[in-house]
């Protein structure tokens, strides 16, 4: 083990950084808010916290949409906080990966200022600017994901520009070397103060077919599907050239000692894992989204596990993500007990864990009254598309608002069994989500088979997912029964005892012959 580096042996923690902690009574969470609650992440044990994008925005997108790459939003802060954040986080040996948005800046950057100035201006090429079709229309049928036309016409300057995502973020060209310089200088910027990596925003984005081609209909996609599926975004996503992108930006990391680069990719395993880089030069960790993506159940959970191992290039490092700010929570997909059983899997498979702010409480979906949406996809398509309900506040205690803010209303409501469910509480509690994460963490950072050792999956069917986890001479089995039924796990002569349950009992508890769960279990034995 000791020849990995920190974000291979590690496990990441994302925080959203306006629903952590709040410090200024405004209703919305801050970076001193999140300094103040390092300490609870130091022993919560995990390596490193992702900060969601924290830099100068209007706030379209809720952070998103950057104006300003090298400076902080007043919402969040001043530099000079973030500055004390770093010094906190790295003296309580935590790494801090903040969020790089390349695709698309906000409407009011500068650049995108000068851009749409005119035809003329220096940086016209920094966005992607197209003339009209001959009756006036839009240059092709790209749609953008939060809803509509991807195109947008500028009444000044007599053309349209380009957004995948917001008319407020405009989509960087990043054919154009100065863009990419520019954008690395910013990079760099935030490395050399200290950062120890960034989570890079829709990596698979960045280059457009440059033949501007019409997205193919999507045979699949009916009314009430999401909008943006209507098209195969086969012209707008994953073209072959970004690759020579990642590569670049890449290389600035490589500037750096161990650095890492994280990219958000939502491809199928076989184009992911592409990311890596042909010779192992693209992204350290391009983001697994299987266990969120795909349903929990015990079919898909087997073959992504299968799949995803037997795809990843020689040299390249697996991860796995649960959660984050954009899909429902898993405590809400899978339910609360199944939720455990998740929480099992993401911190015993083999690959760099990533675990959203949270989760490690089962904390659930929040519903929010229709009056008090504020996600743009929410507002643009439909509610039940609103991001709004797993992003809101983090409970700390059973103090109003939980302890997340002192304003009478925080920006986003509070789950309403946040008495129950929160860090104070939970605690305390020796059968709670917090316990079993604590303890599933200290396992894993204290047995290097569970850590960086390797996997061999089970051959299972039914609701049973299983593996065995090898180092040296130590090995563990990890044994997930998915469904709410009791299922029985043949040993093939294993045996050994039981080092962890979901349930948090049955500890030390001799197995041989068969290995019987419960419903919604999870067992991790150690086998001698
Ligand atoms: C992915 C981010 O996670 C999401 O929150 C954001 O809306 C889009 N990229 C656009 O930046």
């Amino acid at each position: 083990m000791t020849e990995k580096l920190w974000w291979q042996t590690g496990i990441v923690y994302q925080v959203y950084p306006r629903s952590f902690q709040d410090s200024t009574g405004d209703g919305v969470g801050d970076l001193t808010g999140i300094t103040s609650r390092l300490a609870y992440l130091q022993w919560l044990g995990v390596t490193a916290v992702w900060i969601s994008p924290c830099f100068r925005s209007p706030m379209a997108d809720h952070g998103y949409d950057v104006s300003d790459y090298r400076d902080i939003d007043p919402l969040f802060g001043v530099l000079a906080d973030f500055d004390n954040l770093l010094a906190e986080a790295h003296r309580l040996g935590l790494k801090v990966i903040l969020d790089f948005v390349p695709n698309h800046t906000s409407e009011q950057h500068p650049w995108f200022l000068e851009s749409k100035s005119s035809r003329d201006n220096p940086k016209r090429d920094w966005y992607i600017w197209h003339d009209p079709k001959p009756d006036g229309s839009p240059p092709n049928n790209w749609l953008a994901n939060f809803g509509g036309i991807a195109w947008e016409w500028d009444e000044t300057t007599q053309q349209y520009y380009y957004h995948a995502f917001l008319k407020e973020q405009p989509d960087l060209n990043w054919r154009n070397p100065a863009v990419r310089q520019a954008m690395f200088d910013n990079l760099r910027f935030w490395l050399d103060r200290g950062v120890d990596g960034f989570r890079v925003d829709v990596m698979n984005s960045i280059i457009k077919d440059d033949q501007f081609r019409d997205n193919p209909p999507n045979p699949g996609w009916k009314p009430g599907d999401h909008p943006y599926l209507e098209y195969i975004p086969a012209f707008t996503l994953d073209r072959p050239e970004v690759q020579d992108v990642v590569t670049a930006m890449r290389a600035v990391f490589d500037e750096y000692d161990e650095r890492v680069i994280i990219g958000e990719i939502y491809l199928p395993i076989e184009r992911l894992v592409r990311y890596y880089g042909e010779n192992g030069d693209g992204a350290h960790l391009p983001f697994n989204f299987q266990l969120v993506i795909k349903p929990w159940e015990a079919a898909p959970v087997r073959d992504s596990i299968r799949r995803y191992y037997a795809a990843i290039p020689p040299g390249g490092w697996p991860n796995w993500v649960l959660g984050n700010h954009d899909r429902p929570r898993i405590a809400s997909r899978a339910g609360r007990e199944q939720a455990r059983v998740a929480a099992m899997a993401l911190l015993t498979l083999w690959g760099t864990p990533t675990i959203y702010q949270g989760d490690e409480l089962g904390m659930e979906d929040v519903p929010i009254p229709l009056d008090k949406i504020q996600d743009p996809q929410g507002l643009n398509i439909d509610p039940s598309r609103s991001r709004d309900p797993e992003r809101t506040p983090m409970q700390w205690d059973a103090s109003p608002n939980a302890g997340f803010t002192t304003a009478p209303e925080p920006w986003l409501p509070v789950a309403s069994d946040y008495r129950d469910y929160n860090v104070e509480q939970e605690r305390e509690d020796p059968k709670s989500f917090l316990t079993l994460h604590r303890r599933l963490i200290d396992l894993r950072q204290s047995e290097p088979a569970l850590n960086a050792g390797s996997l061999a999956q089970l051959d299972t069917d039914g609701d049973l997912v299983a593996y065995e986890r090898a180092d040296g001479g130590t090995r563990f089995l990890v044994a997930l029964n998915l469904g709410a039924g009791p299922a029985s796990l043949p040993l093939d002569g294993r045996r050994g005892q039981i080092t962890l349950t979901t349930h948090l009992d049955r500890l030390g508890d001799d197995v041989s012959g068969a290995l019987e769960l419960r419903g919604d279990e999870g067992v991790i034995v150690r086998l001698s």
